[in-house]
């Protein structure tokens, strides 16, 4: 069973290739997590996946989608998540990793139900910053050129939110540089048009996001996994492809990253992704075999044959779902049950467990 065999990143085995993929709730209160995120995430500490990744969570206030997204910016931001990870440590079974952010010019918006544009003056919306004044689509607020200053802090602010990471005892560190977010429009020459060392070559276009890289592992001791979740492609004419993925995966293992996970789109308002079943597949297979990194894949991959496949075949070493989860929050148990494999349980519901469920007939006789 390939979906079922542990993994080792860094100093952390996780007992299977499965992967809660980051969720953003719009729940939270100045970057804290509420009692949703006890439910939410407590719930998917129990859904048989190995790893469960926490919401973008945005190293400053500025940096956060919108009014309701996590933080790890404050002290209280800190003790909220250490209220919430004490609760899924106790709850579930899944290790814990988080995923930190800036949202870029993509920040100062709606909620998804409230209609997911820009922020109307009467909501209280904020200057966004990026790489260009260049906004994300019709609409949306024009965002303030960066200056090598504001470069420096959030550099350090993703440093900052790291250390507070690693205080609050995440086993894994996952770096947001894609969907269209900060890092994502320092790489893609759609959204970085600067004509400083941030912008022109790849390599000039990658230096924010390996700095960013660089100041984090800084901070983040050897044996903690420490990854990226990038892009694959921009889906878009002129914008990042599969070799730009590849050339940027190699330079973060030299940076030291330990894992890569592989997704893409989000670049501008107008860009679509695919629609086809596991669709960014394809090339987390060549970043793995060309940058030799541990390599997760998500994007459209729902059945537990289709995760197994992916695996199997070396297309990935891992597996992240996100609305496959949300629709079956015990996703990974249903998975063990289909493909012949267990997964770990909290002794309240190991009864659950196929292994000692006693057969139906002996049930209605008790
Ligand atoms: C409710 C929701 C919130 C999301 N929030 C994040 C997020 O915080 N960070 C992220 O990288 N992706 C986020 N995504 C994208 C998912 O992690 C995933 O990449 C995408 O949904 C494709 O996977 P799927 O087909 O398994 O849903 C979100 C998706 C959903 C449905």
């Amino acid at each position: 069973m390939n979906l079922f065999s542990p993994i080792k990143l860094a100093d952390l085995t996780l007992p299977n290739r499965i992967v809660v993929s980051p969720m953003c709730q719009y729940s939270a209160d100045d970057g804290c997590p509420s009692n949703w995120h006890l439910t939410h995430l407590g719930m998917l500490a129990n859904s048989g996946a190995g790893l469960l990744v926490v919401e973008a969570t945005h190293v400053e206030r500025i940096g956060r989608i919108t009014h309701g997204c996590t933080g790890l910016y404050s002290d209280d931001n800190e003790a909220a998540f250490a209220r919430v990870i004490a609760h899924c440590r106790r709850a579930g079974t899944a290790k814990i990793g988080i995923q930190l952010a800036h949202a870029g010019r993509k920040a100062s918006a709606q909620r998804p139900w409230e209609g997911g544009g820009a922020l109307t003056p009467d909501a209280d919306p904020w200057q966004t910053i990026a790489p260009s004044a260049i906004p994300f689509g019709a609409g949306w607020h024009t965002p303030r050129a960066m200056s090598e200053d504001h470069i420096a802090r959030v550099r350090e602010a993703f440093a900052s939110s790291a250390k507070r990471a690693v205080r609050l005892g995440f086993d894994s560190i996952e770096l947001h540089f894609a969907h269209g977010y900060l890092s994502h429009e320092f790489l893609s020459p759609i959204s970085n048009k600067r004509t400083d060392r941030y912008g022109g070559s790849l390599e000039n276009r990658m230096r924010f996001p390996r700095e960013t890289v660089q100041a984090v592992r800084a901070v983040v001791p050897k044996g903690t996994p420490l990854g990226a979740r990038i892009t694959g492609n921009d889906w878009v004419e002129g914008g990042l492809t599969a070799d730009d993925a590849v050339a940027f995966a190699k330079a973060l293992k030299a940076d030291g990253l330990d894992f890569i996970d592989v997704s893409s789109g989000g670049i501008t308002a107008d860009t679509r992704n695919p629609t086809t079943p596991c669709y960014n597949a394809p090339i987390a297979e060549r970043v793995r075999r060309e940058s030799g990194v541990a390599t997760c894949t998500v994007g459209l991959i729902v059945t537990p044959k289709q995760a197994e496949a992916l695996v199997a075949e070396g297309k990935a070493d891992m597996v992240a779902l996100a609305r496959a989860m949300l629709d079956d929050p015990r996703w990974g148990w249903h998975a063990a049950r289909d493909l012949g494999a267990e997964v770990p349980r909290v002794p309240q519901y190991l009864r659950a467990s196929p292994k000692l469920w006693a057969p139906a007939a002996q049930r209605a006789q008790a």
